[in-house]
Order: C-alpha cells, then structure tokens, then sequence
C-alpha cells in the first residue's frame, strides 16, 4: 500500500459502492459537488447503457471532511445503487423468500469461467456482480478527490479517444479539452467522431461490441516523482499497473509506446535543448517520446499514457459456450450491457492516474497537513530548480 491508498467495496446490483480513502492530507477543500462532476463524465458516452440513465451516480461523503474540508481521517464515500430495488430480491443479503434462477452459461471474455471456478460457487451472478465495470464509480470518485488535491498544485489530468474499431483519429498536435468534453464519444476529430458513432451503430444492430484506445495526459507534473532505485518506485510501472487494472485494458503504452520499437535511438529520445531566459527550468525537450517520464521518475513533460480497451465480452449475441449444470453446449448468458466503452474507461483511466500521481506527491513531499505538503513542494521546485537554473548561468 501506498502513502494514499483506498479500498472499494460493493456489488453490481447489491445495495451500493463504498470507498475507503487513507492517506489524504488535512485541509483540502473537498465536496460532493467536485465528485458528482466525475462520476458524470463517466456515465456519458454513446454505446453505453440504459443503467447510466437509471443512475446518475451521486457520492455521499460519509467520513473524513468537516466544514469542507478534509482533516486527516479516512475519507468514506457511498454510492446508492438506484438499481437495488428491482433488484433486492436477487441480491438480498438475506436468504431469499423464493428460488432464484442461478447462471450458469460463462461468456467467453468475462471473469465468468475462472471466477465460478476458483471461488467454487455454482452461480456466476457471485463473480460477475464485483467483476462488474460498476465498481469503477467508486475508483472514480477516489480520483475526482485525488484530482481536487492535484488541483492545488497546478497539475491537471485529461483524457480522450483515440480510436474506437478502425476508426482512429487524425494526429493532432494540440488537443482542443473542451470539445472533447462536450463529444459523446470524447473526440477530439468531429469526422472521426462520425464514423465510430456509426460503426458502434452496426455494432450493436448486428449484437456485437467494440473496442478501441483512450489516452490519458497529466500537465503541470513537476520533475522527480517516482524514482530509478526500486522496481516498484518506478512512475512508469505504477500507471501501467492501474491502467491495466481498469476491466476490460488489455494494453498500456506511454509517449511514443509500441511504436518506440520501429525507430532508431537517435529518433527515439527527446533531445533536450536550452530554455529560453525566464523560465523555471534551463532546458526544454524537443519532443516527448518518452510520455513524461524518464528513469521511472516524471521528467517534466506531460504525462502520456494510452491503453487499449477490448471489445466486451456481453454480447447481444452471445457467443457459443456451455451450461456448466449439465456440461451441454450452450449459449453465453446476457444481461443489459454496453456495446462501447472506450469513452468512460478514459474517464477511469484519468482517476487511475490522478491516484498514482497524487500518491507519488505525497511520498516525494510527505506531510500531514495541505500547508506542510504545499511548503514542502514549494521549497523543493525553489531549490532543486533553481539549483539547475545556477548551474546553466554558471555555464554561461
Ligand atoms: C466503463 C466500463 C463498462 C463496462 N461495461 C461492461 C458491460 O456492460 N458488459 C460487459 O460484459 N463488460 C463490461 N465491461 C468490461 C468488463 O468489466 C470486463 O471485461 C470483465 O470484468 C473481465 O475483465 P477483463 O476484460 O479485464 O479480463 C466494462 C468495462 C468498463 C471499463
């Protein structure tokens, strides 16, 4: 566990999401507000749902933050599912009044098969109820506090879509933030946009699903978070954990990724070149192959991460399979799915990183109090940067 670390709790269809945040410094203005914006932007997306009409998730702060601000203690969260009272017979923590119905058709692609097998239960509703991309709500919600606490140091975190099925977007050099927030698929390219809304379109008409990939970028991140000295320190291997943590990512890359494998060593790095006078630091890269981190430590740059998400494995038509009470071929079960997700596991992959990130500030800046950590930065970009800024004048 981490300096900031939290445990999520909660079932699909159970009564709600708890999250249980340790390690968030006193005095950070926090208020359920500043959550329900992100648990909104994951909820939007074309492919998604009829269940993200149904809840318009609302995180209740239960611990941890008086008079608006956070003192230290665990911060609670609790999501209500709105869902649970259709659903309560199913899902009652008492035994049920009558028989319900077990599942026992796996779908090839989920937690079904592995999950019914290692826990030795006969239902699959009992792994496939916290399997469920449900519980990302209260990841969410962690982050959108991560993401308050990043905000007081300048450093903010976006994301959007790259590609859904085929349909990639053209290479843009400067990403337009507001547009994507206002595009039901988190587009930056409006044409691109057009063809992935109309290949999740025949997705669905044929009862299928789509894949694609989302990047996710942090600006503002200061020089030295993580470190070089042990495996798990590294910046790098942290966000690739979380990122592939998200259900459904089958692949992480950061700055130029896979593509890094193609070039020559002399393209591959970030050349770095003098700053022009003025500025906080002496130098400035003349590209940001490397996604903004070098040696497991942020290097400056923005933070660039892509991951790839797979096609859901909920078909409308579903795949062959077997019942696992009589071992007979069958078909997958179905239940209300997505078709596409790419949109919202970007929203996810922006509370992965505000997590790692915010957990990497305070290790490097420690500190009980957002005073102490805040001074405890600040002193360090003073002298660790004006110690670079003296030694290139010195140069002169
Ligand atoms: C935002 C989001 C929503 C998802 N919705 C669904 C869904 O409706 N149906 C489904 O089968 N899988 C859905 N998934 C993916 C499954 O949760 C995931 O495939 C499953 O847990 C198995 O894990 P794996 O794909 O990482 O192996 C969703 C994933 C995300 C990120």
């Amino acid at each position: 566990m981490g300096q900031f670390c939290f445990l999520t709790a909660g079932e699909s269809h159970g009564k709600g999401l708890v999250a249980i945040i340790e390690g968030m410094v006193a005095g950070l203005p926090i208020s359920e507000d500043y959550i329900a914006r992100d648990l909104k932007r994951r909820q939007a997306g074309y492919g998604r749902s009829t269940r993200m009409k149904i809840e318009q998730d609302k995180a209740e702060i239960i611990s941890g933050v008086r008079h608006g601000l956070s003192i230290g203690s665990p911060i609670s969260l609790l999501i209500w599912n709105k869902v649970w009272e259709e659903w309560r017979e199913i899902m009652n923590v008492i035994p049920a009044s009558k028989k319900v119905e077990a599942i026992t058709t796996p779908r090839p692609g989920h937690a079904d098969l592995a999950g019914i097998t290692k826990y030795a239960v006969d239902d699959i509703r009992l792994i496939l109820e916290r399997a469920s991309a449900r519980e990302t709500a209260a990841r969410v919600a962690v982050g959108a506090v991560a993401r308050r606490f990043l905000d007081e140091f300048g450093i903010s975190i976006n994301s959007h879509t790259v590609s859904i099925g085929k349909h990639r977007v053209k290479r843009i050099e400067s990403i337009d933030w507001k547009r994507v927030e206002t595009s039901p698929l988190r587009c930056a390219d409006t044409s691109a946009e057009k063809l992935m809304m109309a290949a999740i379109d025949e997705a669905k008409a044929r009862g299928d699903t789509l894949g694609g990939i989302f990047e996710v970028v942090a600006s503002g991140v200061p020089v030295g978070l993580g470190s070089h000295v042990q495996y798990d320190r590294r910046l790098d291997g942290q966000i690739a954990q979380t990122l592939m943590s998200i259900p459904a990512v089958k692949g992480v890359e950061m700055g130029l990724g896979f593509g890094i494998a193609d070039v020559n060593g002399s393209e591959a790095q970030d050349v770095i070149l003098a700053a022009s006078r003025g500025t906080q630091l002496p130098w400035r890269r003349a590209t940001n192959n490397a996604g903004g981190v070098e040696g497991g430590m942020s290097n400056g740059e923005p933070i660039i991460a892509r991951a790839a998400v797979k096609p859901i494995a909920t078909l409308g038509k579903p795949l062959s399979s077997i019942d696992l009470s009589t071992g007979e071929k069958a078909v997958a079960h179905y239940e209300r799915s997505d078709i596409c997700v790419v949109p919202a596991a970007g929203i996810i992959g922006e509370a992965m990183l505000a997590i790692v990130l915010t957990n990497a500030i305070l290790e490097k800046f420690g500190g009980d109090n957002l005073k102490e950590t805040m001074a405890n930065y600040k002193n360090y970009i003073n002298s660790a940067y004006s110690h670079n800024r003296n030694a290139a004048s010195k140069r002169k």
